[in-house]
């Protein structure tokens, strides 16, 4: 909770732009044929070009460099050399690098090729709730003020939010404190303040919001197998109010 120096926020912000290159770079090659072991390696490839570190290889025991949770799996899903993308398959990209001691966090979830109208009122109410989310991220606000943005802006949608994983402060680590929730009441939680960095990142099922963990220990996927979404940016709260270090440049 402590909040982050000039000179460490510029520093968050390269890290930012690193991983919203690589995961822009990793949309685009996310076509139908494609295994997801070759988007890790193309992720870890651009990652290490561009001087920076993969932050998530290795972090508790996590094999890759990239999640990719394909269809039903929320988050967390292992690149596998078997794992080919077919057209229409909703695939969730999430990523994080390591720039000068600092990490930057991003997901995206894209379809490929033409989804299925469900498919693409999932990703677009995913991305909407992410938006509502960063929009509550206001210096004097709470972090119960995010997580009721995000549950609304989501039901509203007529799809439900996961409880069982959070977004989180961010920085020297890749997970620090506060805790995000994508639920919850306005006006609790910890007080946002100027500095702060947070990764803020809904996972939005189709269906019901419960998950359960496949036996590799990783891959979460929905209980009732509906689809699921997940979009991430890693926002700084500041004086003017939200300022997304991940942002696709414009
Ligand atoms: N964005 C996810 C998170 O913040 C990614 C972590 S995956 C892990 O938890 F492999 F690094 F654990
Ligand atoms: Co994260």
């Amino acid at each position: 909770m402590q909040p982050k120096t000039r000179d460490e926020l510029a520093r968050m912000r390269d890290a930012g732009r690193v991983v919203r290159t690589v995961l822009d770079e990793v949309a685009a090659a996310a076509v139908a044929g494609v295994s997801t072991a070759e988007l890790d390696r193309l992720a870890e490839s651009r990652t290490r070009q561009l001087g920076a570190i993969p932050a998530f290889k290795g972090y508790l025991g996590y094999p890759a460099s990239i999640c990719i949770s394909v269809n039903d799996e929320v988050v967390h899903g292992i690149p596998s050399g078997k794992r080919i993308l077919r057209e229409g398959d909703v695939v969730g990209l999430d990523f994080g690098a390591i720039v000068a001691g600092f990490h930057g966090d991003a997901a995206e979830t894209v379809v490929v090729g033409k989804g299925t109208p469900e498919a693409e009122r999932l990703v677009a109410a995913t991305r909407a709730a992410l938006q509502a989310g960063v929009a509550a991220a206001r210096p004097d606000g709470r972090v119960g003020d995010i997580g009721a943005a995000v549950q609304r802006s989501a039901e509203a949608a007529g799809f439900s939010v996961v409880r069982e994983f959070v977004g989180h402060g961010i920085g020297r680590k890749l997970h620090e404190p506060p805790q995000v929730p994508n639920f919850g009441e306005p006006g609790t939680g910890p007080f946002l303040r100027p500095g702060l960095v947070l990764a803020i990142e809904p996972m939005v099922n189709a269906g019901l919001p419960g998950v359960r963990t496949l036996p590799d220990g990783w891959t979460a996927v929905t209980q009732d197998g509906s689809l699921s979404a997940h979009f991430e940016h890693t926002v700084a709260v500041t004086e003017e109010g939200p300022e997304i270090l991940t942002r696709t440049a414009t």
